[in-house]
């Protein structure tokens, strides 16, 4: 059923502190404050969230170099998971980058988290390449692209 409270938007320096609390606990090494104010004022970059009953419960950020954009990471609060909030905020992020004249986008994610592939999977990108260790002994990263030109 849609969830007529939800909003969708770009994140703004006062919601810093409530995407800081969706990366604890979700993240092995969640950002400090600083990048978080960057990915929010830098204007190559871009951060977008859904908020629901005036509170964050999933963010996105990426960066845009040209006509190619790195997606850094996507969180969703544990409670509101395999509800679609991930799909639909990656979904508003790509028609976003698109309008910012991105072409390419990539991402890479630990060859083993299964609901990340299937979402990124799930919005059309593709696998490209794999990069032993990279997130420590024996934790590859899976890298995937996407073309949105
Ligand atoms: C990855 C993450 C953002 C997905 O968010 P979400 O809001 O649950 O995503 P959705 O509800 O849109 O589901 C996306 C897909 O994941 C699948 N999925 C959800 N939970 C899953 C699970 N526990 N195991 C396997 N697949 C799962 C869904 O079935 C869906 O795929 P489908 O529509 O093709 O069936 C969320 O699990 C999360 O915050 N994880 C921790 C942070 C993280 O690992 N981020 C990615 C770092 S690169």
């Amino acid at each position: 059923m849609p969830d007529p409270d939800l909003i969708i938007r770009e994140a703004v320096i006062e919601d810093v502190d409530s995407i800081m609390d969706l990366e604890k606990g979700s993240i092995a090494h969640p950002w400090v404050r600083s990048e978080f104010e960057s990915l929010i004022n830098d204007s190559n970059k871009i951060c977008l969230i859904i908020e629901s009953e005036g509170k964050c419960v999933c963010y996105v950020g990426a960066d845009i170099v040209l006509d190619e954009s790195n997606i850094g990471n996507i969180v969703t609060a544990p409670e509101c998971r395999g509800r679609g909030f991930g799909t639909k905020l990656m979904n508003a992020l790509l028609d976003e980058l698109k309008k910012r004249g991105a072409a390419k986008v990539f991402l890479e994610v630990e060859h083993d988290n299964a609901p990340a592939l299937a979402l990124y999977e799930h919005c059309g990108f593709e696998k490209y390449g794999r990069r032993r260790d990279y997130y420590g002994a024996g934790r590859d990263a899976v890298l995937l692209s996407k073309c949105i030109d």
